[in-house]
């Protein structure tokens, strides 16, 4: 096991906040049906959906490209049974997950009033 890269990145809640008012399109170009359905359980509260946010940006960090080569819902952060983030990779990305030899991406997700943020590390076999 080794790390590829880590990432991390911060989000200002109310810019996710204005952008899901204005753009009733803007949750399913950036977030996945399961996403959306945890956003749901959670009455949409602006601070999961800025969480999420900053997490698919954390986690292009941790692939050393950014949001390149794959869209934001190639990525998909939900949660397990203890709330804990996971990380689910799709098409391009997921692609490119197995040509790098990862095994693992893991995500941490805070907030605070105003801004939320997320670290990520992507591990790959040695
Ligand atoms: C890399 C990216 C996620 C940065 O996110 P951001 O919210 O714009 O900016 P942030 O302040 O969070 O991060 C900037 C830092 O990311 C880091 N960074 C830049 N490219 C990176 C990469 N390929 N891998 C990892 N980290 C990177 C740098 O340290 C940069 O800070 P610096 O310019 O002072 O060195 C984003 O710009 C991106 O995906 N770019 C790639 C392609 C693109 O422009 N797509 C259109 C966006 S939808």
């Amino acid at each position: 096991m080794d790390i590829f890269e880590i990432g991390v990145d911060i989000v200002e809640i109310d810019r996710i906040k204005k952008a899901v008012e204005k753009n009733n399109r803007f949750l399913e170009k950036v977030f996945t049906d399961k996403e959306i359905e945890y956003f749901n359980s959670k009455n949409f509260k602006s601070e999961s959906i800025a969480g999420n946010f900053a997490a698919k940006e954390a986690i292009s960090k941790s692939m050393g490209t950014g949001i390149r080569m794959f869209n934001f819902k190639d990525i998909e952060v939900l949660r397990n049974e203890m709330g804990k983030p996971i990380v689910k990779t799709y098409n391009n990305l997921a692609k490119m997950c197995i040509d790098y030899n990862v095994l693992e991406i893991k995500v941490s997700i805070s907030h605070s009033k105003d801004y939320a943020i997320a670290n990520a590390i992507t591990i790959i076999k040695d």
